[in-house]
């Protein structure tokens, strides 16, 4: 025995429990710390680097048809329907964050500005919360928000290693959320370290999940898209909506290089514009599945282009995160902003409501071969 083990040898029952103690960071237990520090990482990279697609989002290739307006400015109504509830403005905040140390922050400021102004709102991935408990109160932002549109969110390929549907239903009701949007994210996995990488089987467990579960589920990209095929694929699925999450926006490839938690060399050209996207899904799902464009969605435009295809609203997640990084009133501000934009759209095309506004584009490249 050494000199110093003998001086620090504990009694057999304390050093015991030493031995079975979980490892403590800042009062969470270790892996906790590493797995929200992840969090955090992604959200400072996401704050300081470049981690936008250099690829457009496709909607310069569609034009909003002008009309005269035969109404008053101050008419135009700008609220609509989504998984039927009543939204004030056609606008999601996409899943972004929660589990991390910035996370409860970011997740308050957007929830007073989502219930100020009449926003949805998805939380980040709630598999950390299902993981550790303790990581709880960052989701629950229902004590800002008492009357928001509110999804809880989950990785579909987590279905494939111990989610269950009774996991899936504790993540909505812990957060009091209306229903689950699950992500299928193969290429966001096989980009990032520690992946999870197989996705065998995932559309089938997916039908099982849709048919027990008493709230609706959407399903959404991460900011690759998905492909006609994809979605031929999908179509049969009882899902309520889909989000195409579509290529042009936030570009994990990027994400994860930055963060230094890459896997593979960046493929940062691989996926499917959003327009694009936007376009095949409203073409290929049934009318009853519910459709969201998000990917790089920037602008009023890009908002007034969305819907007029036929998009029922539309979501945004790094200016989110980068203006809830700032206050709730930044959120306001911003969105306001963004508002007056689409109103401006909504008056050039000659269209009081949403519905009115339907149809009132143009593919520029459809004579393409
Ligand atoms: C920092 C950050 C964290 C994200 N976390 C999640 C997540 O936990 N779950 C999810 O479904 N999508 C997540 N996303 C993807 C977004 O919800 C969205 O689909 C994507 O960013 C594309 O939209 P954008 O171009 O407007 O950012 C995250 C995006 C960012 C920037």
């Amino acid at each position: 025995m050494t000199i110093s083990s003998q001086l620090f040898s504990a009694p057999p029952d304390i050093a015991a429990k030493i031995a079975t103690r979980k490892p403590i960071y800042m009062g969470y237990p270790m892996e906790y710390a590493n797995v929200g520090a992840g969090k955090d990482r992604h959200i400072d990279t996401c704050l300081t680097r470049m981690v936008e697609s250099e690829t457009t989002n496709g909607f310069e290739h569609f034009e909003l048809i002008g009309d005269l307006p035969n109404f008053n400015y101050a008419e135009i109504d700008l609220s609509t329907t989504f998984l039927g509830h009543r939204l004030e403005l056609p606008i999601m905040i996409s899943s972004l964050t929660g589990g991390g140390k910035k996370s409860e922050r970011i997740n308050r400021n957007l929830a007073e500005a989502a219930q100020h102004i009449g926003l949805a709102m998805t939380v980040g991935s709630q598999q950390i919360m299902l993981e550790y408990p303790e990581t709880r109160p960052s989701f629950e932002v229902r004590r800002w928000a008492p009357d928001i549109l509110l999804l809880a969110d989950l990785g579909l390929v987590h279905l494939n290693c111990g989610l269950t549907v009774q996991k899936c239903r504790d993540a909505v009701e812990a957060i009091g959320a209306d229903g689950l949007v699950l992500y299928l994210n193969p290429m966001h996995e096989v980009v990032q370290r520690n992946g999870i990488l197989d996705f065998t089987g995932l559309l089938g467990k997916l039908e099982t999940l849709c048919a027990d579960f008493p709230y609706p589920i959407m399903i959404k990209e991460v900011g690759y898209g998905f492909s006609d095929v994809a979605l031929q694929r999908i179509r049969t699925c009882p899902i309520a909506a889909l989000d195409v999450a579509g290529m042009g926006g936030t570009c994990w490839s990027r994400i994860e290089a930055e963060s230094g938690r890459m896997r593979l060399s960046p493929v940062l050209e691989l996926g499917v514009k959003t327009a694009e996207t936007l376009e095949a899904a409203l073409r290929i799902l049934p009318r009853k599945i519910e459709v969201l464009a998000s990917g790089g969605i920037r602008t009023g435009a890009d908002m007034a282009k969305s819907l007029a295809m036929g998009a029922t609203a539309t979501g945004m997640g790094l200016p989110f995160l980068r203006w809830s990084f700032d206050s709730a009133h930044r959120v306001v501000a911003e969105v306001e902003r963004l508002t007056e934009e689409l109103r401006l759209c909504l008056w050039y095309t000659g269209s009081r409501t949403l519905s009115e506004l339907k149809h009132k584009v143009k593919n520029t490249c459809a004579q393409r071969i």
